[in-house]
């Protein structure tokens, strides 16, 4: 099952305002900020950026906009990275924006105004003929995104649900998701309960569910077990959509046919150079860089694969082995 085909990302496209400062303020709180940018961003915008950079399948993106000045960069951006666009044109709603508050230690603090992503429906999900994977996320009402996957796993599609923004999740839509990519809060908000991220994941009826886990990596835990994957280091200047881009090339990898270890590699290693460049689409690295920085770095170090597996809820001797290695989920 969608194994093949291109990718079709449904989902959010918003125009990022984002100030720097010397920290994201507290609430009651003003800060001084600095400079000021626009940059071309929304969740899955990001992620259909991503996805065609990566190279392999076509990328198509189901995206709505307001017929505005903000919609333009977002068009002109998706289509010069190769994105093939289905847009929903609302002459009622404003295209989306994001207020970005960005500190100068690289952690932001981000309030969407939903405007025309609100109004992506059910009946506009183009016929998924060809399509191999559908990838989606939260920034679009939840009653689309549980169609559109209803749809998808009817047609034989893989189905990738980003769970952000954190949200809880109803059981008929996990029940239509074949991977599930969260972070760390997201999971806790999904699995609706505290504890390690192994006892969490036990509560998440989806079958391949990615972790990711930012400066530590990600983890997955699929049929045949756990996989680890530790980060790559970098120095952070922006963290805006990392996730994203780490959503993107793993469901390009995937879609390109490779396993779950090496699409994990690669969406770890993109979303590190993410992290290191201003900018949401801005910063999303092409595959050459992703294979360049993939190239100059071998195994990861045995302490960093040990806190890995300690961060997941995992025994340490979860951490042996090569870095990607699968180990069962359950060993009882
Ligand atoms: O994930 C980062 C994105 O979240 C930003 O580009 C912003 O638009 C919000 O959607």
């Amino acid at each position: 099952m969608g194994e093949t085909g291109s990718v079709l990302v449904a989902g959010s496209a918003n125009l990022d305002f984002v100030v720097r400062a010397h920290h994201v303020p507290a609430p009651g709180e003003t800060v001084l900020g600095r400079d000021f940018s626009t940059f071309a961003g929304g969740k899955g915008a990001n992620q259909a950026v991503a996805c065609a950079r990566a190279g392999g399948a076509p990328t198509r993106m189901l995206v709505a906009l307001g017929d505005d000045a903000f919609a333009l960069p977002l068009e002109s951006g998706l289509r010069s990275a190769g994105v093939q666009l289905e847009v929903v044109r609302c002459t009622d709603r404003p295209t989306g924006t994001a207020f970005i508050c960005l500190s100068d230690d690289a952690e932001n603090a981000i309030t969407v105004a939903p405007g025309a992503n609100a109004a992506l429906r059910a009946e506009h999900l183009p016929s998924l003929q060809g399509i191999g994977s559908l990838l989606l996320q939260l920034e679009t009402p939840l009653e689309t995104v549980t169609a559109y996957a209803r749809d998808a796993t009817a047609s034989g599609v893989r189905v990738v649900l980003n769970a952000a923004p954190a949200r809880a999740l109803p059981e008929e839509l996990l029940a239509d998701v074949d991977v599930l990519v969260v972070n760390r809060g997201e999971l806790a908000t999904v699995a609706g309960s505290s504890g390690s991220i192994a006892e969490q994941l036990a509560r998440v009826p989806v079958a391949t569910v990615v972790v990711t886990l930012g400066a530590h990596g990600c983890c997955a835990r699929d049929p045949a077990g756990w996989h680890l994957q530790s980060a790559f280091p970098i120095a952070a200047v922006d963290t805006t959509g990392a996730g994203d881009t780490f959503c993107g090339v793993l469901v390009a990898a995937l879609g390109r046919g490779e396993s779950l270890d090496k699409a994990l590699r690669a969406a770890c290693a993109a979303s590190a150079l993410a992290c290191t460049r201003l900018g949401a689409q801005a910063s999303i690295p092409s595959s050459e860089q992703v294979q360049a920085l993939l190239a100059g770095h071998g195994d990861a170090d045995p302490g960093q694969r040990r806190t890995l597996a300690v961060a997941c809820g995992l025994p340490e001797e979860a951490a042996a082995g090569v870095p990607t290695s699968a180990h069962r989920a359950d060993p009882a």
